[in-house]
């Protein structure tokens, strides 16, 4: 019995010991912990010295001067050029500073209102979703249907048939969530539905309305769609359930400029011996028409190019050229970036490693990547160099991570910045997506993370490994140990079998 006792405390031990388990040759460990003095050297800088506070003031001087920055229209063009000579003024002096053309569309919202005519009068307000077509000028007014889920109306096709739905699924995350948005008007058009209104796509609610790009598929009747706030997709729940008749009316009106160009906004450092390898950094610069963008993605757009900066002042400059991608048109369906996927096929060979913020810069944690076993053990040992900011965690996706550099996903190694961003979706596409959202120091932060991962990969010896092997796949490597309640529950089965 006592061997068996052993065998179980033994396994209820793995999980802890297997959090880490890389065997990187001696030579590159020792490589990557001669980091230590530049990375503290960032991390002072802009934590505690010359830099603290800048990405902050820098990023409040550019929404408080251009606010929302929608793709195809000339204010996101004016905030771009504004950063281009921003980033060559004297005190910065990037180099290679330029814009590059992307054609883009610009979709316009126009006039948009809810009313509920039955069973009471009340304004019901409406953001109408990037992409979607126009009512008729005057309007329509239909029944409401509500579903819970696609499985709900799919269960009732024809419950839907000349009726404005309204989608009420509950948040479970982002991912799995979004589809409503997305799909929602292609099934309801489907069933032979006029509009759809999608509950905002949010996990906090203080009556906000949460906008964001919308699917047709092609071959499908068109409707028009809008999101409604989650209070509302709940009222007209409990409506629908009493069996009480809603009815609205709604007014969209929306078009389409086709023929635009913007541009992806590109700064380098030069590799000095390397240059034409590449790491790169990146954020999106278009935003939504509702709040100014500060968190989505002005956060990541400039912890990224201020993270050139910081290096460049810091005269640190690495063996391979460190480049700042500003991407145009991301939320409305990635054209930036897949533009210069196109313009820049024969350079995609020896873009070594490609970093995006879009998930929020609060405090930062560490990094989410998608970078094969080997890439996997570099990294995780390249964040405890950022032990000094808490950012040491290394999390391994084998999933695309980040938003635009997702097309890359099998190609090159990508990361996403890790932060503690349970908020995130509280202002995401909404007129809450300001400042205020942001913190100084978490952004200082993030600058310094993101800056010395840059940098590190940038002037190791040796490429940055290109694999993308499941992790699970190759034996003695694992990141993310077992969750603690694995190791609870081996150890009550334990105690109940034999103490
Ligand atoms: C980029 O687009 C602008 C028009 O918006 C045009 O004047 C310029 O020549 C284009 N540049 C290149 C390199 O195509
Ligand atoms: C609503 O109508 C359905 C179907 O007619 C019925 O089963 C249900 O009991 C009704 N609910 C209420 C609250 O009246
Ligand atoms: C990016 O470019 C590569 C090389 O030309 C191509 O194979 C790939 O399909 C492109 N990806 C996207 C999303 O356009
Ligand atoms: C890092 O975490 C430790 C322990 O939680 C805390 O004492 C320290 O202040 C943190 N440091 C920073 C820079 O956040
Ligand atoms: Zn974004």
């Amino acid at each position: 019995m006592t061997t068996v006792l052993w065998l179980c405390l033994l396994v209820a031990a793995l999980p802890l010991s297997s959090a880490s388990q890389c065997n990187l040759p001696e030579e590159l460990t020792k490589e990557i912990r001669s980091y230590r003095e530049p990375v503290n050297q960032i991390i002072d800088a802009v934590t505690a010295g010359k830099y603290k506070g800048k990405t902050y003031d820098e990023l409040a001087k550019f929404v408080d001067t251009f606010g929302a920055r929608q793709v195809g229209g000339e204010v996101l063009e004016h905030s771009i050029d504004y950063l281009l000579e921003l980033m060559q003024t004297k005190d910065y002096d990037l180099e290679n500073v330029h814009g590059e053309n992307v054609t883009v569309s610009r979709w316009i919202r126009g006039k948009e209102s809810g009313e509920m005519i039955q069973p009471r009068p009340a304004n019901i307000p409406v953001l109408t979703l990037g992409g979607s077509i126009s009512t008729p000028t005057e309007g329509i007014e239909a029944d409401v249907v509500v579903y819970r889920s696609f499985d709900e109306l799919d269960a009732n096709p024809s419950s839907a048939e000349g009726k404005i739905v309204v989608f009420n699924n509950d948040f479970v995350s982002y991912g799995v969530s979004v589809v409503y948005r997305t799909e929602g008007p292609t099934r309801a058009a489907k069933c032979g539905a006029l509009a759809v209104l999608v509950r905002s796509v949010t996990s906090f609610s203080l009556n906000t309305l949460h906008t964001g790009q919308t699917d047709y598929t092609d071959g499908v009747k068109k409707i028009p769609a809008a999101c409604i706030t989650v209070e509302h997709a709940h009222m007209m729940q409990r409506y629908h359930d009493r069996n009480v008749t809603v009815r609205m009316r709604l007014n969209i009106q929306t078009q389409v400029d086709p023929d635009g160009v913007s541009r992806n906004t590109v700064a380098e450092l030069k590799g000095s011996s390397i240059p034409d390898k590449t790491v790169i950094v990146s954020g999106h610069l278009d935003s939504w028409d509702v709040g100014v963008g500060a968190m989505d993605d002005g956060g990541g757009a400039f912890i990224s190019w201020y993270s050139l900066v910081v290096l460049k002042g810091l005269g640190l400059r690495p063996k391979r050229t460190v480049r700042a991608v500003l991407w145009t048109s991301e939320e409305d369906g990635l054209i930036g970036v897949q533009s210069y996927n196109k313009t820049h096929e024969k350079e995609l060979d020896d873009f070594v490693f490609v970093m995006e913020s879009d998930e929020g810069t609060f405090t930062p944690l560490g990094l989410i990547f998608r970078a094969g076993t080997k890439g996997a053990c570099i990294l995780e040992e390249i964040l405890k160099l950022l032990a000094p900011i808490n950012a040491t965690t290394a999390q391994n996706s084998d999933d695309a991570v980040g938003s635009d550099i997702s097309i890359w996903k099998d190609l090159i190694p990508t990361a996403s910045l890790l932060n503690d961003n349970d908020r995130y979706f509280w202002y995401h596409h909404s007129e809450a997506d300001t400042m205020d959202v942001l913190d100084p120091s978490a952004l200082d932060k993030a600058t310094a993370l993101w800056a010395s991962v840059a940098y590190v990969i940038a002037d190791l010896k040796d490429d940055f490994p290109r694999s993308f092997e499941k992790i699970e796949d190759s034996p003695g490597v694992a990141f993310q140990p077992k969750p603690t309640s694995f190791l609870v529950a081996v150890l009550v089965l334990c105690k109940f079998l034999f103490l």
